[in-house]
């Protein structure tokens, strides 16, 4: 593993946000067997703000086998007192909000107003929400007839190992830890090594409620460390958020020991504009679903934007207007609305494809372009909101997902075809429609292959949902009852003769 270029920087921790004391393995703060930590950069300032353990198989080890001694005990404690547990978390999250979100915006670029504030707040509702849920782990009985009791139990699977991203690295944690808690799980978790702190400090409130062993949260990189983790032999379950490529790594790797796996990665989402919705709602909306205002570092945007061809040209002036009046600059700053990309791979790959799109003579850049080289803007990973027009679908950059703000919009005059270019993608998880005709709207809503779409806005994940991917986008719901149930539990059938 190549050490970072933050690696060799001076560390300057910034006030108002956590510090980490290492990683969590058995209700104790430790570092790695080897002594080799991470730096955590800063990426508007391109400076090293803290450092943390750089775990490998030998520590992957020990937060295993924590867990599997807490296990035992952990699911026999009745469900309801496990979500009070949970609901105490929200609570304590709740307290501390600010610090968490600062520490979010400080590691991942994410502007505190627009992004990160709403992360850390979403966290605690998602700790609410599996808090509680511990009573409807039920369940069904079977009616075999009167001499037979036949009836079903959601039993916990064991020790989870969860593998996030950095994107949105707090909430997307939350959403592995809580339901699989709840149902009775233990797990051991690695951060993203991009984004580890915020993650950590959430671990240090949970800690305070939970007993040892029950979540380990561990700090290390990708092939270092997360693939100790999903080849453990004694991991019961997987649960991975990130790309696409990594995902198949994640399922080879549970194929070898049939152990269940929920994947949620990445997309390349379309948003199909009909001709009536020429008008600022939908604007806004598309700068919505297209996530600009977290840079788009999100799977769910909507980066492909279909409009018809009537509307095609005033609708990106409308877009142009209102999404050039953003205010890119420090995410720690209130006026903020855009921050920064989190790190120089992620930078580079998304200017690459915008030089690519200048290169095009037959792409027409509407505006954006490439990140300034001087000015305060060139201090971090900024990079500028930008929409290619005129190329067809199948270009590479109507293909990949780039997780950047950089927007492909496309002319379509007859229905069916836009519908089977949204469709002609080997992602599938979120779609955007756009149309004051509903019953239209619903149409194309049932038409698109997708396991998530939105009409009329172009919101983020609430609790609740079954959120998920279709396709490549992944395999799996977890962010529901029911995603706790399918993706946390397993059933066991209990047959009982009562004619002896
Ligand atoms: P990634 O998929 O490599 O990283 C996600 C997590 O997986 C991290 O915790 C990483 O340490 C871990 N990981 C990486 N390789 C692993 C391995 N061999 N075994 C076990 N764990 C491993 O994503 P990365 O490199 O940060 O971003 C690359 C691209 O992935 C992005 O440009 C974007 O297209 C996509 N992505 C999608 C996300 C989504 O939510 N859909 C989130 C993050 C990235
Ligand atoms: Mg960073």
């Amino acid at each position: 593993m190549s050490m970072t270029a933050a690696e060799t920087k001076p560390v300057v921790p910034m006030s108002g946000t956590y510090q980490p004391k290492g990683m969590l393995i058995d209700g104790k703060w430790v570092g790695s067997a080897s002594g080799a930590r991470i730096a955590v950069e800063n990426p508007a300032k391109r400076t090293s703000v803290a450092e943390v353990p750089r775990a490998a198989a030998a520590d992957v080890e020990a937060a295993v086998t924590a867990a599997a001694r807490a296990f035992p005990a952990w699911k026999n404690v009745v469900p309801r007192e496990r979500g009070k547990l949970l609901l105490r978390i929200a609570e304590a999250i709740e307290a501390r909000v600010e610090e968490l979100a600062r520490t979010i915006a400080l590691e991942t670029g994410n502007a505190l107003r627009t992004q990160a504030r709403g992360e850390a707040k979403m966290t605690a509702d998602i700790f609410r929400y599996f808090g509680g849920l511990g009573s409807e782990l039920k369940g069904e009985t079977v009616p075999l007839g009167e001499h037979v009791l036949s009836y079903t139990r959601r039993e916990p699977l064991g020790v989870v190992g969860a593998i996030i991203p950095w994107n949105a690295p707090v909430m997307l944690a939350a959403l592995k830890i809580a339901p699989a808690l709840c149902a009775g799980n233990v797990m051991v978790l690695k951060a993203a090594e991009d984004a580890p702190l915020g993650v950590l400090m959430m671990a240090d409130i949970c800690q305070e409620f939970l007993p040892p062993g029950v979540l380990n949260v561990i700090t290390g990189y990708g092939a270092e460390c997360g693939g100790p983790l999903a080849n453990h032999p004694k991991i019961a379950k997987l649960s991975f958020t990130g790309s696409t490529e990594v995902g198949k790594v994640i399922m080879r790797a549970a194929a070898e020991r049939i152990v269940p796996v929920s994947l949620e990665l990445g997309g390349k989402s379309p948003s199909l504009v009909y001709p009536d919705a020429d008008e600022d709602w939908a604007v806004d909306g598309i700068i919505n679903a297209m996530r600009f205002t977290r840079q788009s570092q999100s799977c769910t945007a909507g980066s492909r934007l279909f409009l018809h061809e009537d509307i095609f040209d005033s609708f990106l002036a409308k877009l142009e207007k209102k999404t050039t009046a953003l205010k890119i600059g420090d995410p720690l700053d209130e006026a903020s609305d855009i921050g920064t990309i989190i790190n120089n791979k992620q930078y580079t790959k998304v200017c690459k494809y915008v030089e690519e799109g200048l290169k095009r003579s037959d792409a027409k850049l509407v505006f954006g372009g490439l990140p300034p080289k001087t000015g305060p803007l060139a201090e971090g990973y900024y990079t500028l909101p930008t929409v290619f027009a005129d190329r067809s679908n199948d270009w590479r950059l109507a293909r990949e997902e780039i997780f950047g703000p950089v927007l492909v919009a496309i002319r379509w005059s007859d229905e069916a075809e836009a519908i089977r270019m949204a469709n002609d993608s080997h992602y599938g998880l979120a779609a955007y429609v756009w149309t004051h005709d509903i019953g239209r709207g619903l149409r194309a809503a049932h038409a698109i292959e997708s396991g998530w779409v939105q009409v009329n806005q172009g919101g983020g994940q609430s609790p609740g949902m079954s959120y998920g991917g279709f396709k490549q986008s992944g395999l799996g719901r977890e962010f529901s009852l029911e995603g706790m149930l399918d993706s946390f539990t397993q059933r066991k059938s209990v047959t009982v003769n009562l004619a002896v």
